[in-house]
């Protein structure tokens, strides 16, 4: 039975954890998800450095690829295969008789989902303990490099890290998709309310203009370059979360009554809103302050406090813009946990809770060794560089060619009032696919793209 719109949201779901109860709910925790630390201390930068207006150009036609067809199979999947990561593989490749096959496959993007979790922890605990400093005012009262060197030592952060971590699992061990649902209803719009307000603040400042130059004077002739089609295209990519195993555990509670397509296009369209009003928010202040612009954790815990200290009600302002840093982080972080958590659950048959606290007690001590600053780094350029885009990738070929357009159209079209059009299966098999293999491919060369 397809079709059960008439039945009550809860009868809806088939998994234990249960289900999303509306599409907005979806949307919201689907967005909780891509909205991190890529859409803050990446994207205000590459918009500047690689052309302004004419970034976005690329920039949107590949978000609108990617949440069309990559982000509407990983939800497809899940949703089909009534399991996230690991049950997923399973089911695509069932269909070619390897189901074990598929199992084993589905590991690499399920460990791709681990590690991520493991360095997003430990940066996560630098922005809350960033978020204390500023309420308490010594990240304003410090030299702001002294004040972020003091916690990206070796077991520099532990006690900040450890309460991300808590917090991402308590949410998850006491509300399953109810409390994925909840939190992510409530940051979410906070995390779009607190940046806007920054982004109006800003825009007072004295020299802010230079800012909206930077990133909005289009410099049309980048188009030309390589480099502005592979970096918008890298950004878009992660920026989505499309990692062959996240996305696929929130579309496993999804109600089959819902669109797919229309909410990996939502999806995509907050996403990108999010980038827009981070870059509204952070680099007018850059350039009303005469700083160099900058990417990455100095511009978050480094040129950004120094701004502050500058601003009036520059304590104010760092409150606000950590707590909702910490909202983006978190968000995404709660979705890396779910990923690992629901497939050890169903897989090993374990309680919810111990799978959650084997999740995060893994992540606990496997990070706490990755502290210091460069260790982090090279752990997350090993992951986001090689294990997430070949997740990626797996992801995608085991969806469109192992399973089949075929089968996954049927998902796809599961609670759309009109069947997709022709171009989907070609524009997903013969653009979407390669260009995962692209991106896959010009990661290593280029060392990180998204
Ligand atoms: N997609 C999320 C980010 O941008 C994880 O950081």
């Amino acid at each position: 039975m397809e079709k059960n719109e008439n039945q009550s949201p809860e009868s809806r779901h088939t998994h234990q954890n249960g289900g999303f109860t509306n599409s907005l709910g979806f949307v919201l925790a689907c967005v909780g998800s891509a909205v991190g630390l890529g859409n803050i201390w990446m994207f205000p930068y590459r918009v500047g450095q690689y052309g302004g207006g004419a970034f976005l150009v690329p920039y949107i036609l590949f978000i609108i690829i990617f949440g069309l067809v990559g982000l509407s199979a990983e939800f497809a999947i899940g949703r089909r295969a009534k399991t996230g990561t690991l049950g997923a593989y399973e089911y695509c490749f069932n269909k070619i008789g390897k189901g074990k096959l598929g199992y084993i496959l589905g590991w690499i993007p399920l460990l791709g989902s681990l590690g991520i979790a493991i360095g997003y922890a430990i940066i996560v605990g630098w922005i809350i303990r960033a978020l204390a400093g500023s309420v308490t005012g010594a990240i304003l009262n410090t030299d702001a490099a002294a004040y972020f060197g003091q916690a990206t030592g070796n077991f520099g952060s532990v006690p900040w890290h450890v309460l991300v971590i808590v917090i991402a699992a308590g949410i998850l061990m006491f509300g399953a998709t109810k409390g994925i649902e909840k939190i992510n209803k409530v940051l979410m719009p906070s995390f779009f309310i607190l940046f806007a307000i920054l982004a109006i603040r800003v825009a007072f400042l004295p020299g802010a203009v230079e800012g909206y130059k930077f990133l909005f004077m289009p410099e049309w002739s980048d188009l030309l370059k390589v480099d502005t089609w592979v970096m918008a295209m890298g950004q878009a990519f992660f920026s989505l979360s499309i990692t062959g195993s996240g996305m696929i555990v929130y579309g496993t509670y999804l109600n089959k009554s819902e669109d797919i397509p229309k909410a990996s296009m939502r999806t995509a369209m907050f996403d990108t809103l999010a980038a827009m009003l981070a870059a509204l928010a952070i680099m007018p202040a850059v350039f009303a302050f005469g700083i160099e612009p900058n990417a990455g954790p100095p511009l978050i815990f480094i040129t950004l406090p120094n701004i502050f200290k500058q601003m009036p009600f520059g304590q104010l302002f760092a409150a606000v813009f950590f707590l909702s840093v910490a909202f983006a982080g978190i968000t995404s972080l709660i979705n890396m946990f779910e990923a690992v958590s629901e497939s050890l659950q169903t897989r090993f048959k374990l309680p919810r809770k111990a799978a959650v606290t084997l999740c995060a007690g893994v992540a606990l001590l496997v990070g706490i060794f990755l502290e210091a600053e460069p260790n982090v780094g090279s752990w997350m350029d090993f992951i986001t560089i090689i294990v997430v885009p070949f997740g990626a990738v797996l992801g995608a070929v085991s969806i469109y060619y192992i399973l089949g357009y075929k089968d996954i159209q049927k998902e796809l079209e599961l609670g759309r009032e009109k069947p997709l059009g022709a171009y989907f299966g070609p524009l997903a098999k013969y653009v979407y696919v390669p260009l995962a293999v692209v991106v896959f491919i010009l990661g290593l060369v280029y060392g990180g793209i998204g």
